[in-house]
């Protein structure tokens, strides 16, 4: 025993060499790397009871991708000029995570799903292919993997990275997750140069396994892993969680939309990107929280048209003042690339004449995927009609229609406001001497 204790450069549970490929203790248990950007990235070695590789031959089969999982590979197509809102999606039949996974948009890099999970998986899960992040919309349950299990609830983000052993054990109740499938990298926190590391959120807020949970069970152990539409089954004669110990940075993780601490603006308005906290390669995923209004800038967000990206909002708790009444929990939005959005009618009417409500009450989670972003079949068959109209305010309201004094009107009120100062503005004399 040393007289002091220490923690050691990377991170590390229960029973683990001094360092990787190395010492007597891998002459006994058998080492595995999970590894990222060939032998030279991320890295976490896990130490095994059994051989990782002890499968049982004859057992390997190629499923039948449309038939496990129906939804998943929903056909693509080109998307653009017109809104739609997709009602929440209800399963025609019990499904687990995956097998009940529905596309809804895609790109070459990132693909968002919806899955409303309500049987037991009876197998465990390995993405080849992709990192998965989770957005747990309704329900809870753990999340069971090789470095051991993580409870989830309601509001939480789940980061599963690329070739990790999982399965979910449902809670009770109702669950109900968007999923954001990152072919080409894994999260990257987001952090403007200016304002640091701790908006919007800290990397202590990220939480990692840390109790093992070591299974030296023998049976018949199905994993089934994805690499693009391709789905294979093996199967092996012990429990894939027979971990004795592990050190590496190369892990699951779960982070709750509560610790989201956003970046807010009295006088102007911080712009959807502001909001960022995951940077995916061809994707950000922003959540907007409950925050403060801004007091003097505008509190709504601006009309815009998004010239690089198609805008999809997962609407997870609160008002949505900005929805206009159309959009309710558990919808998704989908704004496509180029077409003008922004405030519905009465959002907008609330700001022209002065309100501010105080408090943003709402969370909600944008992923925006860059162009081009195609649409699901599955996703087109939830799309809510008449979300167009939600914007038909301004072509009937009196206050938004052609007038022919229009432009007198505003020159007018220009010349009036054109020496107006915000409240919260230093004042001229502010400055001066000391
Ligand atoms: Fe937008």
């Amino acid at each position: 025993m040393e007289k002091f204790e220490y923690f050691r450069g990377t991170p590390e549970v229960g029973i683990v060499p001094k360092a990787p490929h190395a010492g007597p203790l891998i002459r006994h248990v058998y080492e595995q790397e999970h590894g990222r950007g060939g032998f030279a990235g991320k890295v976490t070695h896990t130490y095994h009871l059994y051989p990782a590789t002890n499968w049982l031959p004859d057992e390997t089969r190629v499923l039948d991708g449309g038939a496990w999982a129906p939804h998943w590979e929903s056909p693509l197509r080109p998307l653009g000029g017109t809104h739609h809102a997709l009602t929440v999606m209800t399963p025609a039949e019990p499904r687990d995570v995956y097998r009940g996974m529905a596309r809804l948009v895609a790109n070459a890099t990132v693909a968002m799903h919806v899955t409303a999970p309500a049987a037991p998986m009876d197998y465990f899960f390995e993405h080849h292919g992709a990192t998965l992040v989770y957005f747990v919309h309704q329900g809870a349950g753990t999340l069971e993997t090789t470095f051991g299990p993580i409870e989830f609830r309601k509001g939480d983000c789940l980061v599963v990275p690329k070739g990790i052993t999982h399965r979910f054990e449902l809670g009770s109740g109702p669950q109900y997750y968007w999923v954001y499938e990152s072919f080409a990298g894994d999260p990257e926190k987001s952090e403007a140069p200016t304002t640091g590391q701790f908006i919007t959120h800290s990397r202590s807020d990220y939480k990692f396994p840390r109790t093992l949970d070591t299974r030296n069970e023998s049976g018949r152990f199905e994993i089934v892993s994805k690499v693009d539409g391709i789905y294979t089954r093996r199967v092996h004669p012990t429990h894939p969680f027979d971990v004795i110990g592990w050190r590496g940075d190369y892990l699951p993780y779960k982070f709750a939309v509560e610790d989201v601490r956003p970046l807010v603006a009295d006088r102007s308005h911080v712009p959807p990107s502001g909001h960022t906290i995951f940077k995916l390669p061809g994707c950000y995923l922003c959540v907007f929280t409950v925050r403060s209004v801004e007091k003097e800038g505008m509190w709504l967000p601006f009309f815009h048209k998004n010239l690089d990206y198609l805008e999809t909002i997962g609407y997870h708790f609160g008002d949505f003042f900005s929805g206009g009444g159309v959009v309710t929990q558990g919808m998704v939005t989908l704004h496509p690339v180029g077409l003008p959005h922004g405030p519905k009618p009465r959002a907008l009417e609330a700001f022209l004449d002065g309100q501010n409500p105080g408090v943003h009450h709402e969370v909600a989670i944008m992923a925006d995927l860059a162009n081009p972003t195609q649409v699901s079949e599955l996703a087109l068959s939830l799309s809510k009609p008449g979300y167009m109209k939600s914007w038909a305010g301004y072509t009937t309201d009196p206050r938004f229609t052609w007038s022919a004094n229009r432009l007198a009107e505003v020159q007018a009120l220009a010349e009036r406001v054109a020496d107006a100062r915000d409240e919260l503005a230093p004042k001229e004399r502010d400055g001066e001497g000391a």
